[in-house]
């Protein structure tokens, strides 16, 4: 064998043997550590956490620290949380490759949990912006959990508006964070245009329809029979009913489609798309590996051979995005539709309950 067939085999055979290591390193999962214990001065807080990953049944419900700020940091008393399919992503460390950021094994933090609404409770000695009592919601890490510890300047909390309960702020930050993302940011969605949106009767679909009615535009929700007349209540001005339609065969065609789901081919959804129209794609395949990417793989491979936008993205907190939805929800704009609600020992529950992927608007946890 020629020496540069021999040089080609030994880097493909390194390669191969790397990426097998590579998978088997991220797909390994720790058996679950016991909650550690506390001494007797410790002031305790309920809490749910996951010492190891894996399904619901790993959430427990346990007495830990009571967090104390630092000087920049502050403390909120949890009122309510909220449930969205990222909690069980990280619970159960899937896709795999997310263990490269929340821990290899097992999760370098065991708490669960990000969206709440609370009241402060305690602020460190250099916070400028907060003060006791102030009502506050947002997304912070261990949000399942009477207190959450947040940083003065972490964008990621806002103060709440008076006229709306912490059960409805606690349902907004991230479904509508990412549902105001892709439609003004991804989307670039204009008055007058014609948006769908498959997965209007989920957390993001139902904040996505009342965002683009105020925006002017006009509505199509697409979502299962039994939440046509919820989907329709909060503004759609037409509804699909998947069971029955494919929104991809009707002959209809959008200025923009937002896609929580992923359950048509970029083909398919490109003849439901004007000339230029554009798709954003928030949510997609189910699997531990390459399925939940492939919508983003097929958005870049598509995107230079089209004129329609094909776009994936990844919603981020910011504090004037959490402010303009409180906006929405202080002048009734937008109104988080609480499809179920759990207390916070029964949140391994809420979680099953959101892994199902039928969830009817925002699953909330009632904590104080
Ligand atoms: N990219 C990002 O930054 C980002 C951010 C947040 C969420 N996400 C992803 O976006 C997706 C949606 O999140 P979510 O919080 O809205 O989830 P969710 O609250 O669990 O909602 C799921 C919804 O999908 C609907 N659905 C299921 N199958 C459908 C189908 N074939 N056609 C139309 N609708 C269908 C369900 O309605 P029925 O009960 O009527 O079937 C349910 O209302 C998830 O995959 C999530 O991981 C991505």
């Amino acid at each position: 064998m020629k020496l540069r067939y021999k040089i080609a085999n030994g880097l493909m055979i390194t390669l191969v043997l790397a990426t097998v290591a590579l998978a088997l390193v991220l797909s390994h999962s720790s058996d679950c550590e016991p909650v550690p214990a506390l001494t007797g001065e410790t002031t305790t807080m309920k809490a749910i956490v996951a010492q190891c990953y894996g399904s619901p049944d790993v959430l427990e419900f346990a007495d830990i620290a009571k967090p104390v700020p630092a000087d920049s940091e502050v403390l909120v008393k949890v009122h309510a949380a909220s449930v969205n399919p990222l909690d069980w992503h990280f619970m159960r460390g899937t896709p795999y490759v997310i263990r490269l950021f929340s821990g290899l094994g097992a999760p370098d933090d065991p708490s669960v949990g990000v969206d709440f609404s609370g009241t402060v409770e305690a602020v460190g000695k250099d916070v400028t912006l907060y003060k006791v009592g102030d009502e506050v919601f947002g997304g912070g890490n261990g949000a399942f959990a009477e207190y959450v510890l947040k940083k003065e300047d972490s964008h990621s909390f806002v103060p709440k508006p008076d006229n709306i309960s912490h059960d409805q702020a606690a349902a907004v930050p991230i479904a509508g964070l990412t549902a105001l993302q892709a439609l003004r940011d991804s989307g670039k969605l204009k008055a007058g245009e014609k948006v769908l949106i498959n997965g209007a009767s989920g957390g993001v679909g139902t904040l996505a329809v009342q965002i683009a009615k105020s925006f002017g535009a006009e509505v199509t929700g697409v979502c299962s029979t039994r939440n046509l007349e919820m989907v329709r209540s909060i503004g759609a001005d037409h509804v699909i009913d998947y069971k029955k339609d494919n929104y991809t065969q009707k002959g209809l065609q959008y200025d923009l489609i937002i896609d929580m789901v992923g359950n048509h081919s970029i083909s398919d959804n490109r003849k439901a798309l004007k000339p230029e129209g554009r798709m954003v794609m928030v949510g997609g395949g189910k699997g531990n590996w390459i399925a939940p990417f492939l919508g983003s793989i097929n958005a870049i491979l598509w995107a230079p051979f089209v004129d329609q936008e094909i776009i994936s993205i990844l919603s981020e907190f910011n504090s004037d995005d959490l402010n303009t939805l409180g906006e929405l929800m202080r002048t009734g704009e937008m109104g988080p539709v609480i499809g179920s609600r759990f207390g916070l020992a029964e949140t391994a529950e809420a979680i099953r309950h959101s892994e199902q992927g039928h969830a009817r608007g925002k699953i909330i946890i009632d904590i104080n």
